[in-house]
């Protein structure tokens, strides 16, 4: 283990950050004395939750919304680089109490968590911002609720934990796929250890978004540029799987990657050529559109292999290019059956699979009605009624339900710091992989052993 330079982290105006080393993506940082180790950590108990948001686009509002349909929960600030943002927000909200906004300039967010002294600070802006953002929010005296990918560099990821484990405050990546219906009946079905010994599993983001380009210009819904303005960049800023936590966040956790029975330990990646990005400014974009003189570099189909300490598999694949229907793949192979999604299916070894030699069918569709009856979630059958309308099928109130639980009964929390950093550090390592021909990267460590004193999720009723 080697101590790096020091470096300064200024991707936000008027921000400066230190603590941060320069690492091989291999190499684990020295801790410092004042850190503890933030697995299972349990915060002070926060009946009356404080909440400030920053960043509310297409996602922060929804999150807002959420939080605020929760009792025991207060907004007390929004902030947004729009002001029409942050007024309609509020206004949306109608409560009670007044909320502070905020709008105009960059680091006005550090303001308001100065001013309001938020328990919690919700993050739901562009990927570059995520890690300061995380990071001064904990130094300031706030949990951390980050968007997806948690960051997109490995030095970002160790600085997130650094700031966690010095501040003892959460900061939990907001992987709300570990909530949906399916998902969260996999993971029960593994915890039963109906499948066996899981062995492999199959995550994806396969997602056609060629369509956010427009939101450059035509904007999103407010007048001001929407998601597509700051991602179609990412295509030819990075290179790599740039989205892999919504199908990997849920396989990762059937296995319990970072909680004591296995760990992320190497991934092998390669690109496909990079075609439909530039397809698609050709076709819809004037000749001196930003998007014409871009050189998207990002091969369209990213498929990686991880492989983890005990030797069990992960494919991951992403995609947010070419024209196909949208997946997750979601699979997890046992020595005893599969799982698998979009659409759902499962399957279960009996005496006759192993006695005769045949095509043996998957449990689907109307045949799926016992299962979901025996197996499905019991946090899904208490709180779908309730979240169905609350984003993505009901997943991401059944998120906000179990941050706002964990936060007020003093438990962890599902998805801790590492995890976060674990299933977000694909990028920047597959980014690595493909630079050097495909050859294997490790993962660091990032919880310095310490996953395996680390306890499984399980079945929270
Ligand atoms: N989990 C999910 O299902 C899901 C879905 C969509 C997006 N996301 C994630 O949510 C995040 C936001 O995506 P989005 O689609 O809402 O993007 P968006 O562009 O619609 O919204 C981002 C907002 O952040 C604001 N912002 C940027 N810099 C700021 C600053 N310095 N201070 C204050 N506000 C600032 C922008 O003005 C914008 O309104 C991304 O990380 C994305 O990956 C997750």
């Amino acid at each position: 283990m080697k101590r790096r330079k020091f470096i300064n982290q200024a991707s936000i105006a008027g921000l400066s950050f230190t603590g941060f080393h320069l690492l091989n993506s291999c190499e684990t940082e020295t801790k410092n004395n004042n850190q503890i180790y933030m697995g299972g950590f349990k915060a002070n108990p926060i009946s009356e939750i404080k909440a400030a948001f920053v960043g509310v686009g297409d996602r922060g509002r929804s999150h807002a919304r959420n939080f605020k349909s929760f009792k025991g929960t207060e907004i007390v600030g929004i902030c947004d680089l729009y002001e029409a943002r942050v007024k309609e927000t509020i206004s949306s909200l109608n409560s009670e109490k007044s909320i502070k906004g905020y709008w105009g300039k960059d680091n006005l967010w550090i303001e308001m968590i100065k001013e309001t002294k938020p328990d919690v600070v919700f993050i739901s802006t562009n990927w570059d911002n995520h890690a300061p953002m995380a990071i001064k929010s904990m130094e300031l005296g706030s949990h951390a609720f980050v968007e997806v990918p948690l960051a997109n560099t490995i030095e970002d990821l160790w600085g997130i934990i650094n700031a966690s484990e010095k501040t003892r405050k959460h900061c939990m990546m907001l992987e709300n796929v570990n909530y949906g219906r399916e998902e969260l009946m996999f993971l029960n079905i593994c915890r039963k250890g109906l499948i066996g010994d899981l062995i492999h599993g199959e995550a994806s983001y396969i997602h056609d978004l060629r369509a956010q380009m427009f939101q450059k210009d035509e904007t999103s819904f407010d007048g001001h540029p929407g998601t597509g303005s700051w991602r179609t960049k990412q295509y030819s800023k990075n290179i790599g799987n740039l989205y892999p936590t919504h199908g990997l966040g849920p396989v990762a956790q059937y296995m319990s990657l970072a909680r004591k029975e296995d760990n992320f330990n190497k991934i092998v990646s390669l690109s496909s050529p990079s075609k439909g990005r530039y397809l698609m400014a050709k076709k819809y974009f004037d000749k001196s559109h930003e998007w014409n003189n871009l050189e998207f570099k990002n091969g369209d189909i990213n498929t990686s292999i991880i492989q983890t300490t005990y030797g069990k598999t992960i494919m991951i694949q992403w995609d947010e290019t070419s024209p196909r229907p949208y997946t997750r793949h979601n699979l997890i192979q046992g020595t005893m059956g599969a799982l698998t999604g979009f659409p759902t299916r499962v399957f279960f070894d009996s005496e006759e699979n192993q006695n005769s030699i045949g095509y043996f069918p998957w449990i689907e569709g109307k045949d799926l009605s016992e299962i979901y009856e025996k197996y499905d979630h019991p946090l899904y059958k208490k709180l779908n009624k309730k979240t169905a309308d609350s984003g993505h099928g009901g997943m991401d109130g059944i998120m906000m339900y179990r941050v706002i639980e964990c936060l007020q009964k003093g438990e962890p929390l599902d998805q801790n710091v590492y995890e976060g950093a674990f299933w977000s550090a694909v990028t920047p390592l597959s980014a690595k992989s493909i630079d050097s021909g495909g050859n294997p990267q490790n993962f660091p460590d990032f919880t310095r052993g310490k996953w395996k004193e680390t306890e499984p999720l399980g079945i929270v009723l």
